[in-house]
Parts: C-alpha cells; structure tokens; sequence
C-alpha cells in the first residue's frame, strides 16, 4: 500500500513530533514552516531526536508556502499557534490548495474544531486531531468529529494514526477542551483551589498525586478504577466529597493573581513553585525518561 502524503503545517513543538512520527512511519512529510530559522532547523532536531533512526528525517521536506505544502497531501494536520483567527484563515488557504479528498485536520489543544472550520466549504472532510505532548512519546491522538465530518473521514484517519502507532480515540461532540484536557483541568482546578485555600501548599498537592493514584493512571483509568472499587462505593463517597469540591466557572484568582504578578513558572523561574534552573532541567529529564521506559516496557 502506498504511504499517504502528509503536511503538517506549522513546524513548532506539535509540528516538528508529529512530522516525525510521520517520517518514521514511512510517509513522506512536508511541513508548512514560515518562520526561516524554526524552518531551517526541523529536519536537523528531528534527526537528533531519533538517533539510530536519523535516516528517516530525510522523508521530511520542510517549505515555506502553506499552499505548496498542502499541494499533493492526503492528510493535512494544521499546528500552528493556539490562535482561532489564524487557524480560521489558514484553513481556508489549505482547502483552496489542498486536493479534494484530502483530510483537514486541527491539532488545537481546546479550541471546538466547528469554529476553526467554519470557512472550509466541504466540512465532511474536517476534523480535530489533538495530539499529546511530545507527539513520539505520548501514544494518545483524540479525533474529534463536528456535526459535518462524514463517517468515512473519521474512519479513514482512526486508520492512518493506527497504522503509525499511535492509540487513537474518537471524540463523538466538540467540546471545548475535548476529554483529556477537560479531565486534566477539571484536577488543576481543585489542585489549585487546595492551595487557594490554606488545606496544603503546592508542592503538597504534586507529592499526593504522584506518589498516590498517578502512580496507578497509567494502567488504571478512572472508570475501570470506579468499577474496581465498585460504583456503589463510588456514589457514597460522591456523597461525601462532591459537594465540597470546587466548581468557580472560571479560573481561580489564585491563578490570575500569580500571571499579574509575572509568575508565569518556569519561564520565569517562579509560578506555584520556585524553579532554579538545575531543577527545570532535572524535571523535563524525569519526564521524557519516564515516557520513554513505559513505551519500553510495552514493547517488551
Ligand atoms: N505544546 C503542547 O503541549 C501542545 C499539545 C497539544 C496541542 N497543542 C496545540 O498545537 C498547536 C501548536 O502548538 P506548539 O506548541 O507546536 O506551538 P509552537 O509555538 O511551538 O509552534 C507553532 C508554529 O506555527 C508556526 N506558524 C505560525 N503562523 C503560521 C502560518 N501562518 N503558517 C504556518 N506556520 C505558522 C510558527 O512559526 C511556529 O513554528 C497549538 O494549537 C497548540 O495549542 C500544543
């Protein structure tokens, strides 16, 4: 079977991994890039990344006009900045040069992907892919479907990131912030709330999490872990603790209150928590280390 043509367009972070996975995959890969340096410089971080694996960056062909690089695709994944006019007007200018069966696709983290399309004229086409960072280590893609997208193009894409190994899942209503980030953001509301409110300090609420029930999240999703325990142990302690729960509809002022004080983390080196720069780099490590030794030992 021949490999799709892929664009992606944007090459940042997002870009960059998903290009990669891509290229490792066998696709051939352009990527729509119009910043000279970020442009310039993908096919050497991609190389660098893969080590042993380097050859495979050379499927990837880096460009700077959008339309050239949409021009023969079979799928097209925009990753541009979290921006809805951007990613509104962009969409119009892949659809103009893409081919017709091409598969348009929005790898925005929250934004609902019926307003990103709203301009594309042939909607059964368009879609949201929402890929998880970083996109070679991360095995979770959402496809998210609007009223429009036909049925044939959810299954057509579920296939082509199946085939390339990731583990997509299907997001039948376009929800802001789909399902992983509305559960992700719906434990940093509390977790930030704790802290609002004097019961612990930050990094309290980080050690609880990861030496408690994080430990068992990657093997143990929330609903299998209800009916583990069983859902009616699960609706007395609902009882207990739903009511006390944070439910502002809108960030904490915690939170505003540390972005207007210029703690903005690790950018800054102080958000919740005091960062120096050993510390940043010895975290960033921890992560990808642990990321790559889980895929480790699914592979066996
Ligand atoms: N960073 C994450 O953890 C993460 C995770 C999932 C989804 N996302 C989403 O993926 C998208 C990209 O995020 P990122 O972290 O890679 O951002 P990024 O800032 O690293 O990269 C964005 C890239 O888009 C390019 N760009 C800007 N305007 C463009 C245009 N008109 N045409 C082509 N390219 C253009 C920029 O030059 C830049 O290289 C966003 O929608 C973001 O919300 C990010």
């Amino acid at each position: 079977m021949t490999k799709e043509r892929i664009a992606v367009i944007g090459g940042g972070m997002m870009g960059q991994g998903i290009a990669q996975v891509f290229a490792v995959a066998g696709h051939p890969v352009r990527v729509g890039e119009p910043d000279t340096t970020r442009r310039e410089g993908i096919v050497a971080r991609v190389k660098r990344n893969l080590g042993d694996e380097a050859a495979a960056a050379d499927r990837i062909s880096p460009c700077a006009d959008v339309g050239q690089a949409v021009e023969d695709a079979d799928a097209v994944f925009e990753c541009v900045f979290e921006d809805l006019a951007l990613k509104r007007s962009l969409f119009e200018i892949i659809e103009a040069a893409a081919p017709a069966a091409a598969l348009l696709a929005s790898n925005t983290s929250v934004i609902p992907i019926t307003g990103i399309v709203e301009r594309v004229r042939d909607k059964g086409r368009a879609m949201g892919t929402h890929w998880w960072n970083p996109p070679d280590l991360v095995p979770l893609v959402e496809v998210i479907q609007t009223v429009e997208t036909t049925e044939p193009a959810i299954q057509r894409m579920l296939d082509l990131l199946t085939r390339v190994g990731k583990t997509p899942v299907r997001v039948r209503r376009d929800v802001p912030g789909f399902i992983g980030n509305r559960l992700q953001h719906a434990l940093w509301r509390e977790a930030i709330a704790l802290v609002e409110n004097g019961v612990c300090d930050a990094e309290t609420v980080d050690t609880v999490v990861k030496a408690s029930f994080g430990r068992r999240l990657a093997v143990l999703g929330p609903l299998e872990n209800a009916d583990l325990v069983g859902t009616d142990m699960t609706l007395a302690i609902h009882k207990e603790v739903l009511f006390d729960l944070d439910r502002t509809p809108g960030p904490l002022a915690y939170l505003r209150d540390l972005v207007a004080a210029g703690r903005l983390g690790m950018k800054t080196g102080q958000g919740f928590r005091t960062w120096t720069k050993p510390q940043m780099a010895a975290l960033k490590d921890r992560v990808a280390t642990h990321l790559k030794r889980l895929i480790a030992a699914e592979r066996g």
